[in-house]
């Protein structure tokens, strides 16, 4: 094994030391359809030629800082797998944070669900998996996007209402019913930010998924909490990730707005990421 891992040494110059090992377990265990565990307890590992061919290959890509999740086409989130392409955003642990608050808030609740802008399906899927009596709707503007978050919600047993709209599209967005909760991990990195982001998300993740306007940078978030005051129910809750630069900015267009009971909260690297407000 300290042979192949070695092969694996130069990811080091792009990913910090335990990130390149984690992906190298990946390669791993995607190459040989094992888990963790067991790679760990094989005594020697032999590759077949079209194996250590595989191997460089991923390695290669990876070099090219292609993300991991493309290669294998996969990505955990909340305990189950999803599919994802070039069209989808990987799903990011800090969303774990904000599905398990909406669980925590509406698990054995019979209730609506919005997802806006629902990429993998990841929140939403989640939901609808972790909330029995929830009916889940999800929409994007990406009908790429969509095709996947419908193979997901498949292959995870779901059943979610799906629809292409544009949530900026004012005359078609309020053709949508009611709902008790609206979900949105929006785009929200600025134009100005790019400049510090790594290649592996600014080449290979969807531009459409992820940027906002240096001018505008809570456009989603206010035309998102605009189109909520119609249709969230009384008694609703609208629940945002957000940048963590914009915390108290957005906080105060939810309350200018009229939303009650906002929280904003951190998440698990201390950073102000998502907000619940309530409908009264
Ligand atoms: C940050 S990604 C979030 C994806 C997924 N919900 C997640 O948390 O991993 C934002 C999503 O919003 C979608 N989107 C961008 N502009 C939109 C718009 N005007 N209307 C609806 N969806 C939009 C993108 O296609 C993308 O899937």
């Amino acid at each position: 094994m300290k042979q192949i891992k070695d092969r694996f040494r130069q990811l080091e110059d792009i990913y910090p030391k335990n990130e390149a090992s984690s992906i190298f377990y990946i390669c791993m265990t995607t190459l040989l359809g094992c888990t963790k565990a067991e790679l760990l307890c094989m005594r020697e590992i032999t590759l077949s030629e079209e194996q250590s061919c595989r191997l460089d290959q991923m390695l290669e890509r990876l070099m090219k800082h292609e993300p991991i999740q493309h290669i294998t086409k996969q990505s955990e989130f909340y305990g189950s797998t999803f599919c994802v392409t070039k069209d989808t955003l990987i799903p990011r642990p800090e969303t774990e944070e904000l599905a398990d608050w909406i669980i925590t808030d509406w698990s054995g609740k019979e209730c609506s669900a919005l997802d806006i802008g629902t990429g993998s399906g990841c929140i939403a899927i989640t939901l609808a998996k972790n909330m029995k009596k929830a009916e889940v709707t999800a929409i994007d503007i990406s009908e790429e996007a969509l095709i996947v978050a419908k193979e997901n919600a498949k292959v995870n047993s779901c059943h979610i209402n799906f629809a292409q709209l544009d949530i900026l599209d004012r005359q078609k967005r309020d053709k949508a019913g009611t709902f008790d909760i609206i979900v949105s991990n929006p785009p929200y990195i600025r134009e100005a930010e790019k400049e510090d982001m790594q290649r592996n998300v600014l080449d290979y993740e969807p531009a459409t998924a992820l940027f906002v306007p240096d001018n505008d940078p809570l456009l989603f978030y206010r035309e998102i909490a605009e189109f909520g005051k119609t249709h969230l129910k009384n008694g609703g809750k609208l629940y945002f990730e957000i940048n963590q630069a914009f915390g108290n900015e957005t906080v105060e267009l939810l309350s200018n707005l009229g939303y009650e009971d906002i929280i904003l909260r951190k998440d698990m690297f201390g950073k102000d990421r998502m907000i619940r407000a309530t409908h009264k």
